[in-house]
């Protein structure tokens, strides 16, 4: 009989803290070498770290990126992988590089340090890191604009079906894809409105985070814009949202990561945010948030990285 495949930890509970690394892999064989042969070696890595402290609930996603994936593993290839599409609406989502994605999260700090460090250390002069951020919760589960992010999350079975590829491609079922996107806020701005108008844009209350009613929700608020159907079914996504910042710097983000078991829907998510739905009905929040990065990968499911040679 054949094995049952494992995914990657990707609806595991949220944490404390994050690192999110994306990185390219140098042009040349032995760097797409050094990445293969650290797939099967990640989860022992996980696990070497993770064991020091095992309150912390260390976890460690991997994403391959569309080119990468052809240069790492060729044929087969996850049937909706694809590098991530700009968007050039009332705003502009970016697409920037990246073949590998590295999601870190833990419940303290240094242990996602050390791992990030472990595993960068580990492939060296193979992969340049072209972003870092260190995400961190800040209170309430708020983001840095005030709001509870994470709220309407699915869990539990829910979040498995929502990000875990089925038998439409059944060689890659129980993998799941990823887009992560880094935005910079302007928090002055922002925080100039007034509380009700901010509320009108995000959606929901912002002290007591009850979503408003339907009669006086705008058509414009970022949680109906980000809430998509096919048919009467919902198409939920699992985010695992990150501050980030430099107070010295006066930088201020939120790190989006939406995992899904297909980009389609987050892809819809973002149309009707950029352009607008209809069209000019744009997501408000991004007159005061810009993307500076944008990037598309897949996860393969946890026995495939365990099988790679
Ligand atoms: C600046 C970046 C962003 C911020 C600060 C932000 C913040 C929030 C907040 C505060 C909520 C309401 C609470 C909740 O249910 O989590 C929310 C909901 C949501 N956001 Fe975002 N978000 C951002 C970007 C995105 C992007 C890029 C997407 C997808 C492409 C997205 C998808 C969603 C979805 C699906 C919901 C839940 C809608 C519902 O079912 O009610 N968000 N976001």
């Amino acid at each position: 009989m054949q094995e049952e495949s494992l995914s990657q930890p990707v609806t595991s509970r949220l944490t404390r803290y994050a690192l999110f690394l994306v990185a390219t892999i140098a042009d040349d064989e032995r760097a797409a070498t050094a990445v293969r042969s650290l797939c099967p070696d990640l989860s022992g890595l996980v696990r070497a770290v993770g064991f020091r402290n095992l309150d912390a609930g260390l976890t460690c996603m991997l994403g391959i990126g569309s080119a990468a994936w052809d240069r790492l593993f060729g044929q087969p290839r996850p049937k909706e992988l694809h590098p991530f599409r700009e968007i050039n609406g009332v705003h502009h989502a970016v697409s920037t590089p990246g073949d590998l994605l590295i999601h870190i999260r833990g419940e303290r700090m240094d242990v996602c340090f050390e791992l990030g460090m472990q595993i960068v250390t580990r492939l060296g002069a193979a992969i340049t890191v072209v972003d870092e951020t260190h995400g961190f919760r800040y209170f309430d589960e708020r983001d840095l604009l005030g709001f509870v992010d994470g709220t309407e999350n699915p869990v539990g079975r829910a979040a498995d079906r929502a990000t875990m590829v089925g038998a439409e491609d059944p060689a890659f079922a129980g993998g799941s894809y990823v887009i992560v996107q880094k935005y910079l806020h302007d928090l002055a701005s922002w925080n100039a409105l007034p509380v009700e108008r901010q509320e009108n844009i995000i959606g929901r209350k912002k002290l007591s985070d009850i979503e408003l009613e339907d009669s006086v929700k705008p058509t414009f608020a970022h949680n109906a814009l980000t809430t998509v159907f096919d048919g009467d079914q919902q198409l939920e996504i699992v985010r695992d949202n990150m501050p980030f910042g430099e107070v010295g710097k006066g930088e201020f983000g939120t790190y989006f990561i939406g995992y899904a078991c297909s980009p389609q829907r987050i892809e819809r998510m973002l149309d009707n945010m950029y352009i607008g739905n209809p069209p000019g009905n744009y997501d408000r929040i991004l007159d005061f948030s810009r993307p500076v990065t944008g990037s598309l990968f897949f996860l393969p499911t946890a026995t495939f990285l365990d099988g790679v040679s």
